[in-house]
């Protein structure tokens, strides 16, 4: 009776344990098929710029298991054969040296052994482009034109663009209300030297490109000198003589005005596109101080005021060797100009009965000579005298009567 009751006992039990075994394996193969393979995405692309912030998830189809923890793990393949556990699913600015293969595994927090992996996914970072900064030119003069170009290589559309310029801290002073990728300066001031540089930005990314190397612009400042210039190789200016006046204004200007005043008049004289003012012929109200003004917008240089002296023409006088003569006499006529002048030829007239000058072209000498005078040489003569280089004229000398 005693065995057949511990038989029995022993029956029991086994048959207990046998149950409870049944049950954990059924469990456990019903688990198996529930926990799928994961899936691995990668956000927000698979080929992102360099910078960008990756986020990494991991899926797994286990419906049945929702009460169960399921814990990922995130691998990327080092070499191949060897791989690296990421400590978070996230990558803040991704570099290049992160590309490569990447992928999950899946497990249930009390069963690691039942453990699933996704596939392997490549992740390519691109290198950010390098911006290039073009200025239209390095050394200006004040109100100068310079434009400044921001370039990405590549063929990017929809990015914008960063300007900063360098303080003498080497900090960078961000323009921010400009994103054109083109800096344009009307008019340079001294105060627009400096240090430029720029970057781009694609405009629905944080995504920025490699910045510009600094470029360095330089303004140098700009005077205006009145210049004037006359006719004659002796600097000499006589009424109706032509003078110009230039205002002159170094670094070849572009789009500059001149003003021309006269200091004795309120009023400005002249306005011109051009640096050159012509007076064409001479007179003696002329004479005065003149200045030149040089203007771009609210910008302008003015020159000091340079002297305009006009003198009157010279007088010719014609001195007959002897007034009454007779036939065969020796007669000279001479003329002579005030003043001290050298290189001026002459002209010399005879007067006609019907008072018209003829002129003796071909006599330019200061001294006219009857070697033997006829009866026919009686009359009037006059003279006047001209600059060799120039086509203005002495004042023609009284009329002599021979
Ligand atoms: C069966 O499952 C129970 C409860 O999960 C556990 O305590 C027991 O150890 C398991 N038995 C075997 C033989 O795996
Ligand atoms: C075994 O499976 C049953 C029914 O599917 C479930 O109620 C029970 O919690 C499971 N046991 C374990 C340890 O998962
Ligand atoms: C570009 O320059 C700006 C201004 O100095 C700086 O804030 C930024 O970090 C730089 N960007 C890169 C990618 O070096
Ligand atoms: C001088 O006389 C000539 C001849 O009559 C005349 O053609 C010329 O205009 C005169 N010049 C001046 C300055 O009066």
């Amino acid at each position: 009776m005693q065995t057949s009751k511990l038989y029995l006992l022993l029956c029991l039990v086994a048959v207990m344990t046998s149950a409870q075994n049944e049950r954990n394996t059924s469990n456990v193969s019903s688990k198996k098929t529930e926990l799928t393979k994961p899936k691995l995405t990668v956000s927000p692309s698979e080929t992102v710029w360099e910078g960008d912030d990756v986020t990494l998830s991991c899926k797994s189809e286990s419906k049945q298991l929702e009460q169960t923890k399921l814990i990922y793990t995130f691998y990327r393949e080092k070499e191949p054969r060897s791989q690296i556990i990421l400590q978070e699913n996230k990558i803040l600015s991704i570099q290049q040296s992160h590309a490569g293969m990447y992928w999950c595994m899946v497990e249930a927090k009390e069963r690691t052994a039942e453990r699933k992996e996704s596939d392997k996914v490549q992740v390519t970072v691109n290198e950010s482009p390098m911006a290039t900064l073009t200025p239209s030119n390095t050394y200006v003069y004040i109100g100068d034109r310079v434009k400044l170009d921001c370039k990405i290589d590549g063929s990017f559309t929809g990015w914008k663009y960063r300007w900063y310029k360098r303080d003498k801290k080497a900090r960078d002073e961000h323009f921010e209300k400009f994103t054109e990728n083109t800096y344009k300066f009307e008019a340079v001031t001294e105060s627009d030297s400096g240090v430029y540089l720029c970057s781009a930005y694609k405009a629905d990314s944080p995504h920025f490109s490699k910045n510009s190397s600094a470029v360095t612009v330089t303004v140098e400042g700009r005077t205006a000198k009145l210049e004037m210039k006359a006719e004659r190789t002796d600097g000499k200016i006589f009424e109706g003589d032509q003078v110009s006046l230039q205002c002159q204004v170094i670094g070849n200007p572009v789009g500059w005005t001149y003003e021309l005043y006269k200091t004795t008049d309120k009023n400005q004289y002249e306005t011109k596109a051009e640096s050159t003012f012509t007076i064409s012929s001479a007179s003696l109200s002329h004479r005065g101080e003149y200045w030149c003004k040089a203007v771009k917008g609210t910008l302008y240089f003015s020159s000091s005021p340079v002297p305009l002296q006009v003198s009157e023409s010279p007088m010719a006088t014609l001195t007959p060797s002897n007034p009454y003569v007779y036939i065969g006499d020796k007669v000279k006529l001479d003329c002579k100009i005030d003043g001290s002048f050298t290189g001026w030829k002459y002209r010399w007239y005879k007067r006609d009965k019907k008072a018209r000058d003829e002129h003796f072209e071909k006599f330019t000498e200061n001294t006219y000579k009857f070697e033997a005078v006829t009866r026919s040489d009686s009359g009037v003569y006059l003279c006047s005298a001209y600059k060799a280089d120039s086509p203005h004229f002495s004042k023609n000398s009284s009329a002599v009567t021979v």
